[in-house]
């Protein structure tokens, strides 16, 4: 696909979510309405005012592309390519007045492959963008991944599993075994966000269960551009159907898979 089919996109994307994470701010937040989607899954009424905020921006500009979003499914016929939307990743943390959600845009061309990701943070104002094979940015600057390889230097970013409790012990055993060998964890509550905390080198690793495509599309760009690796958390498994992303620096990729497969067994 030519740069700049990409270069329009990612211009648009940037201003769109921009628009978005205003229009967030301006909302009182002791007004916001909140009702239950599913096990542990919130939607407020901003999360829909968003998504279409974001979808009447892009479809102006690009009639013949598709889109997937989180709140209204798949749009479009055109035979363009497709818009991945998370109007707010991080739901929990928005309802909450935790500054930790994100809007989420990524795009996959015509055939398929992710092409460009864009992740703002409204109430931080960081920005972090990339398109395939041109580097990926925050607010612009160049980011790169972690040059961390000694595990005990790395701080991991670990949530546990909202959307699999019959994992729980499994996953805790896990989460010992990496706290007792690592620096540190955190964990912030979106994972778009939590991608590009990766991504920018601020963290080494990241790892959640249950993901859905829309949560991490754009962030996967970004951390690929800048350096970094993402893998389901087996070769058996299908990292979009099931979203157990395993994401980390590169360098530390395959002593947290290991991890990942001696206490979970998979
Ligand atoms: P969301 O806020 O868009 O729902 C937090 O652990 C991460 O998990 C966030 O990226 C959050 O995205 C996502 N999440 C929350 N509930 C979820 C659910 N029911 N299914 C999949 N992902 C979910
Ligand atoms: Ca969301």
């Amino acid at each position: 696909m030519s740069y700049n089919i990409l270069q329009e996109r990612l211009d648009a994307a940037i201003v769109t979510a921009h628009d978005a994470g205003n229009y967030i701010l301006l909302q009182e937040t002791s007004n916001i309405r909140v009702s239950a989607k599913g096990l542990n899954d919130s939607v407020s009424d901003t999360d829909i005012a968003v998504e279409k905020l974001i979808f009447n921006n892009l479809q102006k500009s690009f009639p013949g592309d598709r889109f997937l979003g989180e709140e209204q499914g798949e749009r479009g016929s055109g035979n363009g390519g497709r818009w991945i939307i998370d109007p707010i990743d991080g739901t929990d943390n928005y309802i909450r007045s935790i500054p930790n959600f994100t809007i989420s845009i990524a795009y996959e061309d015509s055939s398929g492959n992710l092409s460009l990701g864009v992740v703002y943070n409204p109430v931080q104002k960081e920005l972090f963008s990339a398109v395939k094979g041109c580097g990926a940015f925050i607010n612009g600057r160049t980011i790169n991944v972690s040059g961390i390889t000694d595990p005990s230097s790395a701080v991991s970013i670990i949530a546990p599993p909202r959307k699999s409790y019959e994992r729980t012990s499994d996953y805790f055993r896990l989460m010992e075994d990496i706290f007792l060998n690592t620096r540190d964890v955190r964990r912030f509550g979106s994972a778009a966000l939590e991608l590009c905390y990766v991504a920018c080198g601020r963290v080494e690793a990241y790892y959640e269960m249950g993901l859905k495509y829309y949560d991490i599309a754009a962030g996967m760009v970004v951390l690929k551009e800048a350096g970094g690796r993402y893998s389901s958390f087996s070769h058996s498994e299908n990292l979009i159907e099931n979203g157990n992303i395993l994401a980390t620096n590169g360098y530390l990729h395959d002593w947290y898979s290991e991890k990942i497969h001696d206490n979970m067994g998979v």
